[in-house]
């Protein structure tokens, strides 16, 4: 099951999952479970940019990321990283990046990203995963929007992140 490294010893393979998560959708649930398929563990890696106004911090966001995979929990786990992504692969044990592809609309980017992430480090790779069909509209963006707007999302999000959502749309119409 381990691929044996230069020594012969075996060694995990191990995926890094990149991503903002504000929140994270049963898309991401169900790209990390596809990925485990191929890979022994999964690092879900949030992007903490304090630029980016985001609905959850980055604490709840691996809260509500741990919740929501706590079937995974010993095949995961959560970490964050500020800049490069590729400088943060280079403190983690794998060069490997696992991205989810929905429609064509999401392809220009995610290549952008990956051929820049190769040119700034060419041994990074990028894998690229589809998630199931009912899961491909959703965005987290989109999600935010309904659960703002007060619309149900338990068919897009795990309870604990619906639950959150609601909670957080009640504490920012009190503002
Ligand atoms: O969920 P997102 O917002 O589509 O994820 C985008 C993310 C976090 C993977 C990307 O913005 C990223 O890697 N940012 C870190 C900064 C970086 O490395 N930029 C150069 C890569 S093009």
């Amino acid at each position: 099951k381990h691929m044996q490294n230069k020594n012969n010893q075996s060694a995990l393979r191990i995926a890094v999952f990149p991503g903002t998560f504000d929140p994270f959708t049963k898309g991401h649930m169900d790209l990390v479970q596809r990925a485990l398929c191929f890979f022994d563990k999964v690092i879900i890696a949030i992007l903490d940019n304090s630029k980016k106004n985001t609905l959850f911090s980055v604490d709840e966001r691996k809260q509500l990321i741990a919740k929501a995979l706590v079937d995974f929990s010993d095949q995961i786990e959560i970490d964050s990283f500020s800049g490069l992504l590729v400088e943060y692969l280079k403190t983690r044990e794998t060069k490997i990046v696992i991205r989810g592809l929905r429609a064509i609309s999401d392809f220009d980017y995610e290549a952008q990203m990956a051929i820049m992430n190769r040119n700034l480090s060419p041994e990074v790779e990028t894998f690229f995963l589809m998630s199931r069909e009912e899961y491909s509209y959703i965005s987290s963006s989109l999600v935010r929007q309904v659960a703002l707007l007060g619309g149900d999302v338990h068919k897009f999000v795990a309870p604990s992140v619906a639950e959150a959502m609601s909670k957080k749309k009640l504490s920012l119409s009190k503002e």
